[in-house]
Formats: structure tokens, C-alpha cells, sequence
């Protein structure tokens, strides 16, 4: 079994980062003999979009005779997605959403003709499935009773991961993180982790069918989509309490 295993976070310190790396630990737990690959966005960016790519994918004449060279970084990434059985990733929430780091992994990840075929319904994945867990950190509170802020990270890094094939995921998320201190830390990311469900893990290791659909106690998009009609207040105002922060 083969986990690849990205980070996000520019930080060392950071709680995301601290968080994949508790994923992998659980999964190793399942599978001891799994080898881990590396994609470091928050340490090695990957470039933005740059007009080569851009140009490949501007046309499907474009994209049936791409520029030498245009597609070189994308399918060196799809090929480290496509080379594993699990995918763990650690990013922080920014500004509602995926880091641009991760956004840049996306634009590089989904491909028509490559990863999606692109339908009259929508686009259709072409990656087999296999489990990803996402760890999220954010400074404040985006799911749950306290949420103080709309998310639109779970439901666009769903979709993304969907729309490539990726569909049994799992996102833990670890909340407050601007009002955790070195102490309460460690408790707050076993909080976040003991709702990880490590059944498709299991079941890749017994040779069973691939999962469709998240099962168990992990969180998928439908789980944690905002309530229609939420308000979005403005972020980190009020209390620690009222952001979502433990009482004291
Ligand atoms: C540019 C930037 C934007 C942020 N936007 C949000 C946000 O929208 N919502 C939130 O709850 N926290 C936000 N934060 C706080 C981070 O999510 C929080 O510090 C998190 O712990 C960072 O992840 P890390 O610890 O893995 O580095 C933001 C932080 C930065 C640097």
C-alpha cells in the first residue's frame, strides 16, 4: 500500500501539518508495511498556472497537441495520485477556503481528457477510486453548532477530488486553532481525529471492493455543507467563546 501524503501549511509548527501526520500514524496502525510518498505544497509551492499550461488547455485542439513540455508537471502529479492506494492531506482553511498552494495542486490535478471527461451532465471522473482524508485547521469555527463562517472549502475540495474520481472521503476538521494553546493542542487533534473512520483502509487491505461512499463516523461534504441561507459574520470577531474556542 502506497499513502501519498500532502501538506499545505507553509508553517512547521502548523496544527494541519500535525494533523496529516496523525492520519498517517492511524493508517500505518492498519497498514504497517505501507510506503509513504511526499508532496510538500507548503514548503516546495508548485508554480501557478503559467501560459504554456494555460495554452494547453485552452482547446480541445490545444489540449490534442499540446505545446512540448505543457503537461509535464500535471502529469508528474496525476501520476504520484495515480500510483496510490491513499491520499492524506493537511491543509489550513484561508479565507473561507483551500489555500492557493492546494488550488495550484488542483489546477495541476484536474485535466479533461486526463483525469475528467468533461459530459453534457458535468464531468465524469477517470481516477479509480481510493480513500483520501483531508485534516483541516482553521483559526476559527466553520462547522458544527459554533460555526461563525461560511466554508467553502469542504464542499469545493469535495467536488474537486469528486470530479477526478476521488469520491470516499473523510475531512476531520480541527477548529480554533487561533485560540489552542501549545497545551491544549495535542487534545484538540485527538478530538478532531477520533472521528476517522479507517474501514476503506481496512477493506483495501482484505482485497475487498472499493468503498463508493464514505461510511462510519468521518465527516463527508453532505455532512457538513452550511445550512441554506447562513450568514457569514465577520471573521474573528467576538469572544474566543463565541468563535468556537473551549471555555476556560
Ligand atoms: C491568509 C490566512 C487566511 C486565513 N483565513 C482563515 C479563515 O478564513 N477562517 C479561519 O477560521 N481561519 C483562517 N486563518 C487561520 C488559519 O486557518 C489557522 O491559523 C490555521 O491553524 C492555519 O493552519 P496551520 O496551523 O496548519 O498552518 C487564516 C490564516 C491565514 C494565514
Amino acid at each position: 500500500m502506497n499513502i501519498l501524503h500532502i501538506d499545505v501549511s507553509p508553517r512547521q509548527e502548523s496544527h494541519s501539518r500535525q494533523l496529516s501526520k496523525a492520519i498517517v500514524e492511524k493508517l500505518l496502525e492498519v497498514a504497517p508495511e505501507a510506503s509513504i510518498t511526499r508532496r510538500d505544497l507548503g514548503t516546495e509551492p508548485l508554480p501557478h498556472t503559467v501560459a504554456l499550461y494555460a495554452g494547453a488547455l485552452a482547446s480541445p485542439a490545444t489540449l490534442a497537441a499540446p505545446p512540448k513540455g505543457a503537461l509535464d508537471v500535471s502529469e508528474a502529479l496525476i501520476r504520484e495520485v495515480e500510483a496510490a492506494d491513499v491520499i492524506v492531506i493537511g491543509t489550513p482553511m484561508y479565507n473561507f477556503t483551500v489555500p492557493s498552494a492546494l488550488k495550484a495542486w488542483i489546477d495541476q490535478i484536474l485535466r479533461v481528457g486526463r483525469t475528467m471527461k468533461s459530459t453534457p451532465a458535468g464531468k465524469v471522473g477517470m481516477l479509480r477510486d481510493r480513500p483520501v482524508f483531508i485534516g483541516v485547521a482553521s483559526g476559527g469555527v466553520f462547522t458544527g453548532d459554533r460555526a461563525n463562517q461560511p466554508d467553502f472549502l469542504t464542499p469545493y475540495l469535495s467536488l474537486a477530488l469528486r470530479s477526478v474520481g476521488l469520491k470516499t472521503q473523510q475531512f476531520l476538521p480541527l477548529q480554533a486553532t487561533a485560540f489552542l494553546d501549545r497545551d491544549q493542542a495535542p487534545l484538540a487533534r485527538e478530538k478532531a481525529l477520533a472521528a476517522i473512520d479507517l474501514t476503506p483502509v481496512a477493506d483495501l487491505r482484505d482485497g475487498d471492493a472499493w468503498p463508493a461512499v464514505l461510511s462510519g463516523a468521518g465527516r463527508s461534504y453532505r455532512d457538513v455543507r452550511p445550512a441554506p441561507g447562513s450568514v457569514a459574520p465577520a471573521m474573528f470577531s467576538g469572544t474566543p467563546q463565541a468563535l468556537g474556542a473551549p471555555a476556560s
